[in-house]
């Protein structure tokens, strides 16, 4: 007999947690992302479900009932984590998707059309820098040629990353009719509506740039201050910038991760990489903001004699997902229909094409990315049975 919802989640609780921060690291193909995938798979196993997957390390367990036909519903989402993220962003729709099986088949309910319950990979682009990488490539947004040559801080390739896990050779999106993703809500949106669940209407486009400032790497103390070169100042001075500009356009922007080379505390560092995270609400307003910062950056650079160059890693188009189906999931249940600022493998499938909408769990302090992001079981409940009956409605 499957487990249900909770017991599912107290099997995956402790695996990539750091017993210092309460956090998760599920980074792409790691030891404790791949333990995810071996439960996955498992549960998958026990409910009689039965796993594809493609080259690129993406899964869709289907619920295929002799005579399903027509095109599937696809539902899931991702197990792997931010650096030091919380339990909830990913794993919450792969764990609704699969106790969402159990339900309808407790109700008696028998899919006309085949269910998939789907895993895509490196969704954060924690490791290699492109977010939604497996539902990218599933989709061919982003051509293989150029994902496979990807590096990780440890300089390890996607391909051989990838050569190390188990794949096949499967089109896993091939049949695929529709594409509902539920997610933890990654902001208060619910709370302040008083509802458990809600839909999404569209996500924000965002982007990710990298800023390499170069200087000239001296001695601390015998340096006078005006004959520094400094990369350090001018990324200071960058920060200070995106952080004004976003809040000038009622944007986001923020500088998350950074490289000092050498990184010694007595020397003038002669490099430093920073990437920028940034996001708006039409792509003209993403592209303002992105000129913007460049612009104070570019003339901080001239002052301070340093250089600078940016180069764009991963870049989100804005995503309106399919109105009609969104109405239609959203409308028998009144949940409220809202935008996102954060990017999901659904936004991918969409942009390919696939009618697509998303589910959101209230989140009560709406923090994400974070070891604090949560929610509580019983809205977590409630995000199973509203899966329950969306793809009830869809494959019936
Ligand atoms: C994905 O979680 C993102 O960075 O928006
Ligand atoms: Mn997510
Ligand atoms: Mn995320």
């Amino acid at each position: 007999m499957p487990a249900d919802f909770e017991a599912m989640w107290r099997d995956l609780a402790p695996v990539g947690r750091s017993a210092s921060s309460g956090g998760y690291f599920r980074q792409p193909f790691t030891t404790a992302e791949r333990e995810l995938d071996v439960w996955f798979t498992e549960q998958c196993k026990a409910r009689g479900l039965e796993v594809e997957r493609d080259r690129f390390g993406n899964t869709v367990a289907w619920w295929r009932p002799a005579g399903a036909a027509g095109p599937a519903v696809l539902t899931g989402s991702h197990l792997d984590s931010v650096l030091d993220g919380g339990a909830y962003d990913g794993p919450l729709g792969v764990v609704t998707a699969l106790a969402a099986v159990d339900v309808l088949r407790d109700r008696g309910v028998t899919p006309a059309r085949p269910v998939g319950v789907g895993v895509f990979v490196e969704e954060e682009g924690s490791r290699f820098g492109l977010a939604c990488l497996g539902s990218r490539l599933a989709t061919g947004a982003t051509d293989w040629a150029i994902a496979r040559t990807l590096t990780d801080r440890a300089g390890v390739a996607v391909e051989d990353a990838l050569a190390e896990v188990a794949r096949g050779d499967a089109d896993l999106l091939r049949d695929v009719g529709c594409f509902v993703e539920l997610h933890v809500e990654q902001g208060r949106d619910l709370v302040d509506r008083d509802v458990a669940v809600g839909a999404a209407s569209a996500i924000w486009p965002h982007g990710r740039y990298r800023f390499d400032f170069t200087g000239e790497a001296n001695h601390a103390g015998t340096t006078r201050m005006e004959d520094r070169r400094d990369p350090m100042l001018t990324y200071a001075m960058t920060v200070l910038a995106a952080n004004e500009q976003a809040r000038l356009a009622g944007q986001r922007a923020t500088f998350g991760r950074v490289d000092v080379r050498p990184n010694g505390t007595n020397a003038v560092p002669s490099a430093v990489t920073a990437w920028l995270d940034a996001r708006a609400e039409t792509p003209e307003h993403l592209d303002a903001l992105l000129a913007d910062v460049e612009r104070v950056a570019q003339e901080r650079a001239g002052l301070d004699r340093t250089g600078l160059v940016v180069t764009p890693e991963s870049v989100s188009g804005a995503v309106h997902f399919d109105a009609d189906l969104t109405r239609r999931i959203a409308e028998p249940h009144g949940w409220p229909v809202i935008p996102t600022m954060a990017g999901h493998d659904a936004g991918v499938l969409s942009a390919a094409g696939i009618p697509t909408a998303m589910l959101f769990v209230r989140n009560p302090t709406g923090v994400s990315h974070s070891p604090d992001e949560h929610a509580e079981t019983a809205d977590c409940l409630a995000g199973v049975e509203a899966l329950a009956d969306t793809l009830a409605g869809l494959a019936t």
